[in-house]
């Protein structure tokens, strides 16, 4: 059961190798399921028991199944996010070296681990604009093939590198292109090859790289699963399917996973714009409802924010903390921060213990190093917009940022688990008692 479910997440990473792939994939699961995309600039005809989803800038999503009786209702809502750390293809793509090399000229997207994108074959997937009878249209490229790599510099040439070396992302990350063979233009060639469309008729491009190796369950007991963008396309997708299996007839359940939680949030689409705020108020007017109905319903809301944590790594066991660090395929985690980076309280660990209690699924806590900075992620940028009760998880995992990251085969299942529990809840907060039915 844990390894077929560590293959379905790894068809559904491999589908998704950009933050607008990643989407998709998300909505195609959605359709499958019966849900229906309804567009920001239409008008919302919405109604008890209807399926729906909304996405922004093509990468970011927001999905809800509405109950049937939502006089006092609440928003059961998971976020997770869909962007990961990368490097993106300037506009200007081409950089000649000694008229023999082409090289791609990119910039570091969030904070990857410089050293695990040498060496491999990597490609490029995105999104292109083109024009197409006077409108544009948004067109998803996914070069499928072994296109670019980032060469190491030999030993010979750098014998201290083993010693700690500072990567220049102008300098060390460009991922060669080509050998003599193509010549300056090619790569635009390329893309609209690709695309089947005239070169003059591409206007906008967000590319990025990606690692082509694919995800592997591994390990003695085959306890692992390794990939790219496990962080945090493992919440996207355990948090989805339980979304998909749950359902409350007082609840209104929303699914969000949100883009550029890797860049701060800030964007139009991240979990710092508006865009949750305005899909849980549109559905509330959609449905009838008052002013006061909505702040009734946020009151009685609660959000569930997962994205992936720190295992206990094998060769730096004292890089976490003593007492609050977590392992693969011991359970959710929950995260806390006494400086609030994650939403987590007494309030909303009790809850989110409840739901696990039920689940029957493990829990782990995790805390950073009080002498470390740590991370932070998506719920309490979110909760600057959407104010509710919210609690930090994530599933444990090794070398996050990396271009292949590990984590635990079992964990996927318990988040799975959990989110159709929390899904299936209906959360009363009336009066200072919490109460899940
Ligand atoms: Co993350």
């Amino acid at each position: 059961m844990y390894k077929k479910l560590s293959q379905e997440l790894l068809s559904f990473l491999k589908k998704s190798p950009s933050t607008f792939h990643a989407v998709k994939s998300i909505a195609e699961e959605l359709e499958k399921d019966g849900y229906q995309e309804i567009g920001e600039g239409s008008i919302w005809s919405i109604s008890p028991e209807g399926k729906y989803y909304v996405t922004r800038n093509d990468s970011s999503i927001i999905a809800f199944h509405l109950g049937k009786d939502l006089d006092n209702y609440g928003f059961n809502i998971a976020a997770s996010h869909s962007d990961v750390p990368t490097f993106k293809v300037k506009e200007k793509a081409e950089l000649e070296v000694k008229k023999k090399y082409i090289q791609l000229n990119t910039e570091g997207y969030g904070g990857m681990l410089c050293s695990t994108w040498f060496d491999r074959p990597l490609s490029i997937a995105g999104r292109v604009l083109v024009k197409k009878d006077g409108h544009f249209e948004t067109r998803l490229l996914n070069v499928d093939r072994d296109l670019v790599m980032i060469p190491s510099m030999a030993i010979h040439m750098n014998r201290q590198v083993n010693d700690g070396y500072a990567y220049n992302k102008q300098v060390d990350t460009l991922p060669l292109f080509s050998c003599g063979e193509a010549s300056k233009g090619d790569f635009d060639k390329l893309i609209a090859q690709e695309l089947g469309v005239k070169e003059c008729d591409i206007y906008g491009k967000d590319l990025y790289l990606y690692n082509r190796a694919e995800g592997t369950v591994w390990g003695a007991e085959e306890e692992f699963v390794s990939s790219q963008h496990l962080d945090d396309l493992q919440c996207a997708f355990g948090t989805l399917k339980g979304f998909l299996a749950g359902y409350h007839e007082n609840s209104v359940n929303v699914y969000a996973c949100f883009d550029n939680e890797e860049v701060g949030s800030a964007t139009k689409q991240g979990a710092g714009s508006t865009f949750l705020y305005d899909v849980l108020r549109r559905i509330n007017s959609a449905l009838g409802k008052t002013e006061e109905d909505y702040y009734r319903a946020v009151s009685m809301s609660f959000m569930v924010s997962a994205d992936n944590a720190h295992a206990v790594h094998p060769n730096h066991p004292e890089k976490t903390d003593a007492s609050n660090c977590v392992y693969m395929n011991e359970g959710i985690v929950v995260k806390s921060h006494a400086g609030q980076k994650y939403t987590s309280d007494a309030v909303s660990v009790a809850v989110f213990r409840e739901i696990c209690e039920r689940a029957e699924v493990p829990l782990q806590f995790f805390a950073n190093r009080s002498d470390e900075a740590g991370g932070s992620t998506l719920g309490n940028i979110s909760s600057t917009k959407v104010s509710l009760n919210a609690v930090d998880i994530g599933l444990p995992q090794l070398a996050m940022h990396s271009a292949y990251e590990t984590a635990g085969m079992k964990d996927t299942a318990y988040l799975v688990k959990a989110m159709e529990v929390f899904y299936n809840s209906h959360i009363c907060m009336e009066g200072g008692r919490i109460s899940l039915s």
